[in-house]
């Protein structure tokens, strides 16, 4: 994904998909359970590159 993308992907209802397609929640609710757990959540990708998810969680 672009820079633009990659600086924005968390925010409530950013989205690059077309308008009644896309809501621009899913990686904003992924990002509030997983900080709600005191876990992390980081994002490695590249301009048409593939993208790469990463979601660390404490044991107990
Ligand atoms: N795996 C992915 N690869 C590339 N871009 C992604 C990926 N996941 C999310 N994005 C980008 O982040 C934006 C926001 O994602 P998301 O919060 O899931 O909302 P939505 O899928 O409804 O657009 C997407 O519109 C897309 O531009
Ligand atoms: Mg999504």
């Amino acid at each position: 994904m672009s820079s633009e993308t990659l600086e924005h992907l968390f925010e409530p209802f950013f989205t690059t998909k077309e308008k009644g397609v896309g809501t621009g929640l899913g990686l904003f609710i992924c990002y509030g359970i997983v900080e709600k757990h005191g876990g992390t959540m980081d994002v490695a990708s590249g301009l048409n590159a593939g993208t790469q998810f990463k979601i660390c969680l404490p044991v107990s």
